[in-house]
């Protein structure tokens, strides 16, 4: 297993607004310890305070959502974290599959995530 450390700048014009940093796996995401559950079928909107650090939770077994409570431990899986430069409305999945960590895609609308019972993984 190799961890792979990443930050990026999110920008509105030329100012960066926030600062994402994140731990992935470079093992596929889904093998079976790494495949995240649905904690909810919806995004949850956090509004952000300047220079606040968020950590979004990757795997879905916080009882803190959308936050890590640190329930990842068991798992592969690792929180993205957040900082952001502005007070603004932050959208972050709630569902486990967006393609865009830590924020929402419109992938909770999908059938296999509307079908599936919370606490689970898709199948
Ligand atoms: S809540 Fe996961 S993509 Fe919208």
């Amino acid at each position: 297993m190799l961890l792979i450390s990443k930050s990026k700048c999110l920008l509105k014009g030329k100012e960066p607004i926030m600062k994402l940093s994140y731990v992935y796996l470079k093992t596929s995401p889904f093998t079976c310890q790494s495949k995240p559950v649905v904690s909810a079928k919806e995004p949850f909107m956090i509004m952000a305070e300047p220079g606040k650090k968020y950590s979004w939770c990757s795997c879905g077994l916080s009882q803190k959502q959308p936050l890590c409570d640190g329930s990842h431990k068991k798992t592969e899986m690792r929180p993205y974290k957040i900082t952001s430069k502005k007070e603004c409305e932050l959208w972050f999945c709630g569902c486990k599959q967006t393609r865009t960590p830590p924020f929402c895609d419109g992938s909770h609308l999908e059938k296999s995530v509307q079908k599936c019972s919370l606490g689970t993984s898709i199948p």
